[in-house]
């Protein structure tokens, strides 16, 4: 039967950069999933008896958010759900799944790369028919009908085994439970060529993928050591928890920091690679070389078309508006068009379907393509091993030729976390303020060029997205960019990104911490940090 559950609104469940995240806790309060569910299926567009997907990184309260998803599903119209088996989908693969089988969208729960756990963090995003993350009109309608929400709809059957693979009934809708990894490692096969890859592993190439504990285990597993052929025992950390092991799935040089300090051992592995909650982001680890995720953008852009599906080569390329321009030089080079976003991966999406870009990049350790319309975190780490097999080269002196040939640039992000969310708006409030004047000032050997705050028009639809972050840039192409973060749930998170170009190669084998002093100084005399937010460090470099 189905059931019409008298509710009030929350006036919190905005969505974010990707969705709406907030504790576990406050996820579990009576009614708060259900509301924002119905919030979206009173918005998102669909025909009668139209296919939802739904699936999760397996963090805590997937289990239980899943099974309410389905019966509201059911309730609301929906012919057909796809859920991965025991409610599993690795963001990539739900991209996936959602265009495979024509769906009118997707629910992905997930939180990324934030720790889970009963007192961890929880989320839930909606995906549009064409597979990527919806775009803001959507999230802000969806934002407004949650301030309204006065009732939801659920059918009061009882929740499906989702560990057995076939389909069942709930109302007159079909439960279809699938193989989470069995498409998107089909998919995966069109575009890399893995006999190749597999000849050079057999040959005695040696790699590690750290999974995290978190949902690309199964995917790694089944790829990597299954039809790659390398040795059990090359997924590390590949049973999903629904805590990650107490570990933050975040493949960052924090968290990561194991894998690493194996690469950096002469007797280490080849090759390292990391993936993170929802199995989105990607880390790649030469031996004795951390890639920057900038970098790889720019590399694997350069290097694409060694991969079978992308021979022909590529579009264009975009990259979010923090992301070092090393992928600028790229395009400049080749001839490529260049798009600059906001962050977020849903600024992708139009630009993807009109086929003016194919390769897409974050410098957040997100790179992907036009394979699906997500981030795809195991997706960079075969085209990097593509490119290795291909090439006959280290990672190492891949990202070395590709300095010389382009320049390196030199990156980082500092993020101050958890940070008093009036300083923070404080901060950005003040530096906004000061726009106007900034053009001209000297700091040091510093000149400002241009100042302002990245506002961006759709090329396709021409939706306009302001305040994306305050961009200070200096003659010779150095930048400091101030944003906070939008996918925190906890007072703010500041994110301070800096950058500085060079041309020459004699000047590559410097540490970015040292490149880049004078722009970390002038981050702070600029941005006031210090003195609004009480922090004299960054909690994280990468
Ligand atoms: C962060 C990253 C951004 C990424 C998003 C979702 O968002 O910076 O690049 O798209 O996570 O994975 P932020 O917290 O900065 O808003
Ligand atoms: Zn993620």
């Amino acid at each position: 039967m189905i059931l019409t559950v008298a509710t009030s609104p929350f006036d919190d469940q905005k969505p974010g950069t990707s969705g709406l995240r907030k504790k576990v806790p406050h996820f579990k309060q009576p009614h708060y999933a259900e509301n924002f569910l119905q919030s979206i299926f009173d918005v998102a567009e669909r025909d009668a008896g139209a296919t939802l997907v739904i699936g999760g990184d397996g963090r805590f309260f997937n289990r239980e958010v899943i099974q309410i998803a389905i019966r509201m599903a059911a309730a609301n119209g929906f012919g057909r759900v796809v859920v991965g088996q025991d409610g599993i989908l690795s963001t990539p693969a739900a991209s996936n799944l959602i265009r495979k089988r024509k769906a009118a969208g997707g629910i992905v729960l997930s939180a990324s790369h934030n720790p889970g756990g009963p007192d961890g963090d929880f989320g839930i995003k909606y995906n549009i028919a064409n597979g990527g993350p919806a775009p803001e009109a959507i999230t802000e309608a969806t934002y407004q009908r949650s301030r309204a929400l006065a009732e939801y709809r659920i059918s009061d059957a009882p929740a499906p085994d989702l560990s057995i693979l076939g389909e069942t009934m709930i109302e007159a809708m079909v439960v279809e439970v699938v193989d989470p990894v069995a498409d998107y490692a089909e998919l995966m096969q069109t575009l890399f060529d893995f006999d190749k890859i597999a000849a050079m592993i057999a040959g005695g190439f040696r790699l590690e993928f750290d999974a995290m504990h978190a949902v690309t285990g199964p995917y790694g597993k089944a790829i990597i050591e299954g039809l790659l052929g390398a040795p059990a025992g090359t997924v590390v950390n590949g049973i999903p928890l629904e805590d990650f092991g107490g570990g933050h799935p975040d493949p960052n040089a924090v968290y990561a920091a194991d894998l690493i300090a194996k690469l950096m051992d002469e007797d280490g592995p080849d090759f390292g690679a990391a993936s993170d909650g929802d199995g989105d982001r990607n880390l790649i680890v030469g031996k004795g070389i951390v890639v920057s995720p900038s970098d790889s953008l720019a590399i694997l852009a350069a290097n694409a078309h060694l991969a079978p599906g992308y021979a022909k080569g590529i579009a264009g390329i975009a990259r979010s508006m923090p992301t070092s321009q090393a992928a600028d030089r790229v395009a400049a080079k080749r001839g490529l068009p260049l798009f600059e976003t906001p962050t977020g991966w849903k600024f992708f999406g139009n630009l993807l379907d009109a086929g003016k870009v194919t390769i897409c990049g974050e410098e957040s350790a997100g790179t992907g393509s036009d394979h699906v319309r997500e981030k795809d975190g195991l997706w960079a780490v075969l085209l990097w091993l593509n490119v290795v097999a291909e090439r006959g080269e280290s990672v190492k002196a891949i990202v070395e030729s590709h300095w010389s040939e382009f320049g390196r640039t030199f990156y980082q992000r500092h993020d101050y976390e958890e940070i008093d969310s009036k300083a923070a708006a404080g901060l950005i409030g003040s530096l906004r303020d000061r726009l106007a004047s900034m053009s001209g000032q000297r700091f040091g050997t510093l000149v400002v060029s241009e100042a302002d705050d990245f506002s961006y028009k759709d090329p396709i639809d021409g939706s306009i997205s302001t305040g994306q972050g305050v961009r200070i840039l200096f003659s010779g192409g150095s930048r400091i960019v101030y944003r906070l973060s939008g996918t925190g749930t906890k007072g703010a998170t500041l994110r301070v990104y800096i950058e500085r170009y060079e041309p020459d190669s004699t000047r590559h084998n410097v540490a970015p911490q040292e490149a880049l002093a004078e722009l970390i100084d002038t981050a702070d005399v600029i941005g006031e940090i210090k003195k609004r937010t009480g922090r004299s460090e960054p909690d994280v470099i990468t």
